[in-house]
């Protein structure tokens, strides 16, 4: 008796080890987000290793730092708009879909009031260049007030020595005070590793080096990065393809939508494009979003890009 008990103890352990097993081996092997596959080739298994989460429990992502707490992001979206600050939103009536989807991000200062109709009156996250913190700490109840009440997370990106946490980066500076003033708002900063990656992204997908080519990244640029990682599916609104600006009829509309009479988007694009230096490279930067769109759930509306 005592013999048989023990043998079932031995087989009742024995199961529950297999069963064990055999969850640890189907969580692991579950397959990630189809964004988060190894998009930019194989030479960037490494790095996309890392990123790489089962869908339920996504892991925190830590290329972006909350101040002061240095917390990593934490965010998934099932669908995520991306409202282009361009003039191409005028007009369109846009707004109630972009709000329906389940995140509604925006870039830099780029308003809602006002333009509910076309740009939708959500904001769920904001990207935010370090050159762009300033015009958000000018009307601080507007963005970071607000922002307690909207849930915006604001994710903002900036070289190291802007963003350098040792006193010495002027924006981070101004990022913590604003952390103080607003204990509410959520704001994170992209890590220096995080800031080389996109980089990296740049001329593997470019053959150029950004700063030897004498370029900036523009918001645009580190939206769409941070997009592929949190998004299931992405609906990219506003945004003009690379040849947009060539062919027939285009529509000549404001850089930003929010400031009218201001140089029109495609003498702005033209110019940035052929600048020796401090130029963004926002004609190239679409060439790659084409390329992206093709492996990733990414669809622009107005204009509408046919992608083959
Ligand atoms: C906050 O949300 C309200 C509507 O819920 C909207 O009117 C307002 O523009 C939003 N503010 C920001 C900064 O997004
Ligand atoms: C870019 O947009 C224009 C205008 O919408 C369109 O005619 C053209 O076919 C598009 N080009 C590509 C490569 O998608």
């Amino acid at each position: 008796m005592a013999w048989m008990c023990k043998r079932r103890a031995v087989i009742a352990i024995s199961l529950g080890v297999a069963v064990s097993l055999l969850v640890v081996v189907v969580n692991y092997s579950e397959k990630p987000y189809v964004l988060l596959q190894p998009v930019f080739g194989q030479t960037f298994s490494s790095h996309w290793m890392f990123f790489r989460q089962p869908h339920r429990d996504f892991k925190p992502h830590t290329g972006y730092v909350s101040v002061p707490k240095q917390e990593p992001l934490k965010l998934h979206c099932e669908l995520c708009s991306i409202v282009s600050s361009s003039g191409q939103m005028l007009g369109q009536g846009a707004g109630p879909s972009i709000d329906r989807s389940s995140c509604v991000w925006r870039m830099n200062n780029a308003p809602a009031r006002g333009f509910e109709r076309d740009v939708g009156q959500r904001t769920s996250l904001r990207v935010v260049s370090h050159t762009s913190v300033p015009l958000l700490l000018k009307r601080p109840q507007q963005f970071l007030g607000a922002a307690a009440a909207n849930d915006t997370v604001y994710v903002v990106w900036g070289p190291l020595r802007n963003m350098r946490r040792d006193g010495k980066g002027v924006v981070y500076n101004m990022l913590q005070q604003a952390a103080v003033q607003h204990p509410q708002a959520r704001i994170y900063v992209t890590t220096e590793e995080r800031m080389n990656y996109c980089d990296m992204v740049f001329k593997k997908e470019t053959g150029k080096d950004r700063i030897q080519s004498g370029s900036y990244l523009s918001t645009g640029w580190f939206t769409l990065i941070l997009a592929m990682d949190m998004c299931k599916e992405i609906h990219v609104y506003g945004m003009i393809n690379d040849t947009y600006c060539r062919s027939d009829g285009y529509r000549k509309v404001p850089y930003h939508y929010y400031e009218a009479g201001s140089r029109d988007e495609c003498a702005e694009y033209v110019l940035h494009e052929s600048a020796p230096y401090g130029g963004h490279r926002f004609i190239t930067e679409k060439t790659v979003f084409a390329k992206w769109a093709k492996t990733h759930a990414i669809k622009f509306f107005n204009p509408t890009w046919p992608l083959s």
